[in-house]
């Protein structure tokens, strides 16, 4: 562990000096572009405007013999599209791959100051995230890059989930975590094929005495575990939890619940693979209308957020305060985006 006073210094001499505070951003849905299919870059100014984040992937679903072009599209892409308040995050190769060194050196080197995060995949722990802090050190300083570009741990493989409270608070540049379903699975012999959500055989049976006749079944959820310790991971680290992809697009339904589930328990978006996912997540990580005006008649109740009040039955207390208090913050983030959204919250 690094003494405190060493931690927000820069890595290098000339490197822009580390964020003490991740900056306040939307960031309900990471939608993945394949950059080096022309046709769908052609759309990236469009999607820009729908989207909270645009993230360039080239890792895994990009062909091998488009590793480069998916690449050199990325930073065409970078260069040439303006995103407003939109962020651009580039999925980069996994650290042992043959593409990772070029795909860091060259984007840094051409695209350096329009990148917000580096989502850097399969972190087996803090010493995958050192290395890439220190190189970007470097870059930024001979690139003269002006503000720090954060890091985005994938977490996707078992030595990872062992090791999330250490990739949580390895760097100041880190800018929160992703569950990966799919890598996770293989990775710890999961029998699934899925890409996130449930399965049918992963399921709890009523117990044959108390059931008589037919016993009910419910299914349970494979992800629970390790959303619970990714988001303890991030919030006590002061960095931010999502949930990654989900593969079955013709199931908007499970779609939906999956990203629920992830919302309620702490996290911040989803990735969204498909244009169709875009306004699931949207629906899901913006909070509900009813839910915000009971967090607003909380606050109003108690104003300095101390003491106890009953509201419609319920009892409030500092606790629930604080809990109201996160949903306004993210009410008044989303209004800012999305004025429509500003007016169903009253904050318009
Ligand atoms: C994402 O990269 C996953 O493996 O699920
Ligand atoms: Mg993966």
């Amino acid at each position: 562990m690094k003494p405190p006073r060493q931690f927000y210094q820069a890595l290098a001499l000339g490197a822009p000096a580390p964020l003490r505070e991740l900056p306040l951003r939307l960031e309900r849905m990471i939608h993945f572009v394949p950059p080096h299919v022309d046709k769908l870059r052609a759309k990236v100014p469009e999607l820009a405007r729908q989207v909270d984040v645009i993230l360039g992937n080239l890792e895994d679903a990009i062909p091998i013999e488009e590793k480069v072009s998916a690449r050199a599209g990325f930073i065409a892409m970078a260069k040439a599209t303006n995103f407003g308040d939109t962020g651009l995050w580039v999925r980069i190769n996994a650290l042992n791959s043959p593409w990772a060194l070029d795909d860091i050196t060259e984007i840094v080197a051409k695209a350096g100051d329009r990148l917000d995060v580096i989502m850097l995949p399969k972190v087996d722990g803090p010493w995958d995230i050192y290395y890439l802090d220190q190189l970007l050190a470097q870059l930024e300083a001979r690139h003269k890059v002006q503000k720090p570009i954060l890091i985005h741990a994938i977490l996707e493989t078992a030595q990872g989930v062992n090791n999330v409270e250490a990739i949580a608070t390895s760097s100041p540049r880190m800018h929160g975590m992703s569950l990966g379903p799919a890598d996770l699975a293989a990775s710890r012999a999961m029998k699934t094929t899925r890409v996130g959500g449930g399965h049918p055989d992963y399921k709890v049976l009523a117990d044959a005495a108390a059931a008589g006749g037919e016993r009910a079944a419910a299914q349970q959820d494979l992800w629970h575990y390790t959303i619970a310790k990714m988001v303890d991971a991030c919030a006590a680290a002061g960095i931010k939890p999502f949930y990654g992809p989900f593969g079955d697009f013709s199931d908007a339904a499970a779609c939906e619940a999956q990203f629920r589930n992830a919302f309620l328990m702490g996290c911040l978006g989803a990735w969204t693979l498909h244009p169709s996912q875009i306004e699931i997540a949207k629906r899901v990580f913006s909070p509900d209308p009813g839910e915000v005006a009971f967090a607003k008649k909380i606050v109003a109740a108690m104003p300095d957020g101390a003491g106890a009040v009953m509201i419609d039955g319920k009892m409030q207390d500092d606790a629930t305060w604080k809990q109201a208090k996160v949903l306004i913050d993210l009410a008044r983030l989303v209004a800012t985006k999305d004025p429509a959204m500003g007016q169903r919250y009253g904050l318009g």
